[in-house]
């Protein structure tokens, strides 16, 4: 007769069926986890969103209307630019690591300098008062829209505000850390 009291022992059947679990588990998560930090890996050391304080060559404020100044992302510590919006070879989030602020029919933006071509710098064409692209031609208005292609979308937009001086603004940014 069993006595009651004793402690039930696990069956064979089971301890085995833990054993292939964890097993298995263990097999997959080995597997798994070098694909995932593959396909989402971690930010680099340092990396870090946040506003970049740039000083313009003249204040914001005393831009003339038709006027743009040139600015470029710090370099020590490297850092870029987060665009706002875009289209074309330009999308929200895309870096830039340069961007003019421009005064135009009496309204401040900030612009990422990148062609919404294939991504070129676009200069300043202080006589036309337009942004011209030299990889492929195409030019755009001061407000950022495009005056002739084959660019069929208008600048990014960066995200800014003022500094505490009135040389300074904040822009949207992130250092890369590397
Ligand atoms: S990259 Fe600017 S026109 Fe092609």
């Amino acid at each position: 007769m069993a006595d009651a009291a004793a402690p039930r022992l696990v069956a064979r059947r089971t301890f085995l069926g833990w054993w292939m679990a964890i097993i298995l588990t263990s097999l997959t998560a080995a597997g798994v986890l070098p694909i995932l930090v593959y396909l989402w890996p971690a930010p680099p050391k340092g990396q870090k969103k946040g506003p970049v304080s740039i000083i313009l060559d003249k204040p914001i404020t005393q831009l003339n209307d038709g006027e743009a100044v040139k600015f470029n992302a710090p370099t020590n510590p490297n850092t870029a630019f987060i665009m706002a919006d875009g289209g074309g070879d330009n999308a929200a989030g895309d870096l830039a690591f340069g961007g003019f602020a421009v005064k135009n029919a009496g309204k401040v933006a900030v612009l990422a300098i990148n062609c919404s071509h294939l991504g070129c710098s676009v200069a300043l064409n202080d006589a036309a008062k337009t942004f011209d692209c030299p990889c492929h031609g195409s030019r755009f208005h001061l407000d950022g829209t495009v005056l002739n292609g084959p660019a069929a979308y208008p600048l990014s937009h960066l995200t800014w505000k003022q500094g505490d001086d009135p040389t300074t603004i904040q822009v949207d940014g992130i250092v890369l850390g590397f």
